[in-house]
């Protein structure tokens, strides 16, 4: 079953994204070479602490710690480390998550470690992209995987391709509720999307082939191959007139919608 959202729960998720975009908008000033995970965490930890907010991911289903830090061939769930020391180079994903007054928010955002080669910049590059497409078909009357249809399409044609094994989620007084949106799969399957849905959207796109692994620390998945990943995410809420991202670092007073012509072509 899928919670419909009002708009007042709307705006409540939306105070949560906000703090988390916020957050995440710092910790990208603070990745530089010589920075460690460890580093990475305890910031968010201390600006979440400072706003008054709870991280989300701390303690769910056993996770350690407050953030996500996935650097290089590492796609989602890396653990924050003292060993582990930026360098020049590399790209590392970030992913937050927060509780305020009784609704969570959660966003990710893969950024460079100083300068960073044309290769490891267009992954990231397609990899956002996608997640506008994405949010792009996120439409009243649209079906679920056509959200999943444009994620995959664009990204394979990209020639990368898609994690089958996270998926994104709505996302309320829980940090996962249901659906689980897949970044793959064919358009016009699944649930009718209707106003009111407040998805977390967050492809994992990889560079070479989409099988993983996971470390023996039982978190972090990497890529079989040792290739890059990159990983963006959004909290996204179905208006009647179109999807407002919620996890956009400024309040602004304007709504952002999607031109479906013009948009991402
Ligand atoms: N954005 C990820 C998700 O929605 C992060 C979860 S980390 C966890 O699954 F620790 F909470 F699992
Ligand atoms: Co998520």
């Amino acid at each position: 079953m899928i919670i419909l959202k009002t708009r007042e729960e709307i705006d409540k998720i939306k105070r949560a994204c906000q703090v988390v975009a916020e957050i995440l908008l710092r910790l990208k000033e603070e990745v530089e070479p010589g920075v460690t995970t460890w580093d990475l965490n305890r910031i968010s930890e201390e600006l979440a602490a400072k706003k008054g907010v709870k991280p989300a991911f701390k303690g769910y289903r056993g996770y350690p710690f407050a953030l996500c830090t996935s650097v290089n061939d590492e796609i989602v769930h890396g653990l924050p480390s003292k060993k582990k020391v930026l360098r020049e180079g590399d790209i590392i994903s970030l992913d937050f998550g927060v509780v305020y007054d009784g609704f969570y928010g959660d966003a990710a955002i893969t950024v460079p470690v100083g300068k960073i080669n044309e290769r490891a910049w267009r992954l990231c590059k397609v990899t956002e992209t996608s997640l506008y497409r994405g949010i792009d078909k996120a439409r009243v009357g649209n079906r679920l995987s056509d959200i999943s249809h444009a994620i995959q399409s664009y990204v394979e044609k990209h020639g990368y391709s898609v994690v089958r094994e996270f998926v994104g989620h709505g996302i309320g007084r829980h940090l996962h509720e249901s659906p689980q949106i897949p970044n793959y799969g064919p358009p016009g399957r699944g649930v009718k999307l209707k106003a009111g849905m407040v998805l977390a959207i967050e492809p994992m796109i990889n560079e070479g082939t989409a099988d993983i692994k996971i470390l023996p620390d039982k978190w972090t998945a990497v890529t079989k191959d040792g290739k890059l990943s990159a990983h963006y995410e959004h909290t996204i809420a179905i208006l009647p007139e179109g999807p407002e991202i919620l996890s956009l670092p400024y309040d602004e007073e304007k709504v952002v919608f999607f031109d479906r012509k013009k948009s991402y072509r």
